[in-house]
């Protein structure tokens, strides 16, 4: 069926919640409240609209759509609607923009300079609630930037149902809490400074630590377990050439993490940061220490499907018993997204047939000579010794080695991996320098 919105046709299915049609049209709906993975909550008042044949605007994120429903969303009355709550959600506000973390993605900020413009109109001093309050292992809170959206709220009660925050208190001094000794410390939490539209709940992690303009961003997959949610990669490419991540943000899929990470997850992007230098290898040594008889492979379970393919040709070329075993951890997965399965692609593994056997690798293990470890994190020092060693290693390795290949992480690749549900995910290279070369590049100069 169609509707009509700003004289436009648009195509939807009966019954769709109009926010909704209007947002996966790209049509600009300013909205607080509402979240598409949390649903509506109608306090904000933000996405009102004019719908032909109705005496007083409505709210998008609570009307359903009907054939020739006419709407107009730009509307002289409508944007005078919405500049009449900006100046009411403004009205205590610190307006500290220069020093607040959200500056740059702030709805609030965003809203004003489209429909706001206004001049206070007050004359009394501004309601004082609390600053830079610690809310749990993760997150602060500035109760005088909150728009009491409640989405932090009713992330803590519909999603994690650990109910942490609540609102307390009432009229100008309504904010957002923690009951007493009552922290919020799920591993979820971090959850709600990105639900957060405004800079009202910030992380410990990122505040202070870079202007969000300074960042690109590039569609990448979490690494942290079999779940694979989907991320934005934030890093600084030019600005004092730091060239580092700074966060993962989540990226929306509906099918696997809707909008939603793992602290465990969003933390991991530090990693991504840790710098070490390969050992020098001369060509020859490389060469004759793969002249050894008996040579087993241990290939990371979280390689993309391109980088197992080529230490699969790799390995046949030079003869190399070829293995990968699960990174298992029976303490990190639950009943939502983390999984047990702590590698991003044992599922690409096993379809390109590498062999998972634990009995046959601790064999070949003990009657190799010479155990080449693509990045695997499970060898143990013991289970090497009097055995020669190659590493290719995207970080600091403990073990021994005759030769160690540092080889570039996976903010700086392109590839595919398969998630615990056999879906496919592409992701894709961060623009900033690495010093490290990339496996695939490597193994192709080293045949
Ligand atoms: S802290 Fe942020 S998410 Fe929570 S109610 Fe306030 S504005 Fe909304
Ligand atoms: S659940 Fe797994 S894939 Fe998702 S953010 Fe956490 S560690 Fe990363
Ligand atoms: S988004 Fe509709 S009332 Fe807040």
């Amino acid at each position: 069926m169609k509707i009509i919105v700003d004289n436009t046709p648009i195509e939807c299915k009966e019954g769709e919640l109009l926010i909704n049609v209007l947002l996966n049209n790209g049509v600009e709906i300013p909205h607080f409240c509402y979240h598409q993975d949390l649903g509506a909550d109608g306090n904000c008042r933000m996405c009102m609209v004019e719908i032909k044949g109705q005496k007083r605007p409505q709210v998008a994120c609570d009307t359903f759509v009907c054939e020739n429903l006419e709407v107009f969303t730009k509307t002289k009355s409508i944007n005078e609607v919405k500049r009449s709550i900006l100046e009411l959600e403004l009205l205590n506000h610190p307006v500290d923009c220069p020093i607040c973390d959200q500056a740059g993605e702030c709805k609030l900020q965003d809203y004003y300079m489209d429909f706001g413009l206004y001049n206070s109109h007050l004359t009394t001093p501004k309601t004082k609630k609390g600053k830079a309050i610690d809310l749990g292992s993760n997150v602060m809170l500035d109760q005088e930037r909150c728009v009491l959206c409640t989405r932090c709220v009713r992330f803590t009660t519909n999603i994690t149902k650990t109910n942490e925050l609540g609102i307390i208190g009432r009229g100008d001094s309504s904010r957002v809490a923690v009951a007493p000794n009552r922290p919020l410390n799920n591993p979820y939490a971090m959850n709600v400074v990105e639900l957060c539209p405004v800079g009202a709940l910030t992380s410990k992690d990122f505040r202070f630590a870079q202007r969000v303009w300074f960042l690109d961003s590039v569609k990448s997959v979490c690494h942290g377990c079999s779940r694979g949610c989907n991320i934005h990669i934030d890093y600084n490419e030019t600005k004092y050439s730091d060239e580092k991540v700074y966060r993962f943000r989540s990226r929306r899929n509906k099918q696997i993490n809707q909008s939603f990470l793992c602290d465990y997850g969003r933390l991991s992007y530090r990693e991504l940061n840790e710098k070490f230098n390969s050992t020098s290898w001369g060509m020859e040594s490389f060469k004759e220490l793969l002249r050894a008889e008996k040579k087993v492979a241990l290939v990371s379970p979280s390689f993309s499907l391109q980088q197992l393919q080529a230490v699969k040709e790799f390995c046949k070329n030079y003869n190399i018993e070829l293995f990968s075993l699960p990174y298992a951890d029976e303490s990190f997965g639950d009943d939502w997204l983390k999984t047990n399965d702590t590698s991003a692609n044992f599922t690409g593994v096993k379809e390109l047939n590498i062999s998972t056997c634990q009995d046959k690798f601790n064999s070949f293990l003990e009657s190799s000579e010479l155990v080449v470890n693509f990045d695997h994190n499970l060898l143990k020092v013991k289970e090497l010794e009097n055995k020669k060693v190659i590493s290719f290693t995207t970080s600091k390795i403990e073990i021994k080695c005759e030769a160690v290949f540092a080889i570039a992480n996976f903010a700086h690749e392109s590839g595919t991996i398969i998630n615990c549900d056999g879906i496919r995910q592409d992701f894709y290279a961060t623009k900033y320098r690495c010093e490290a070369p990339r496996l695939i590049e490597l193994l192709e100069e080293l045949q």
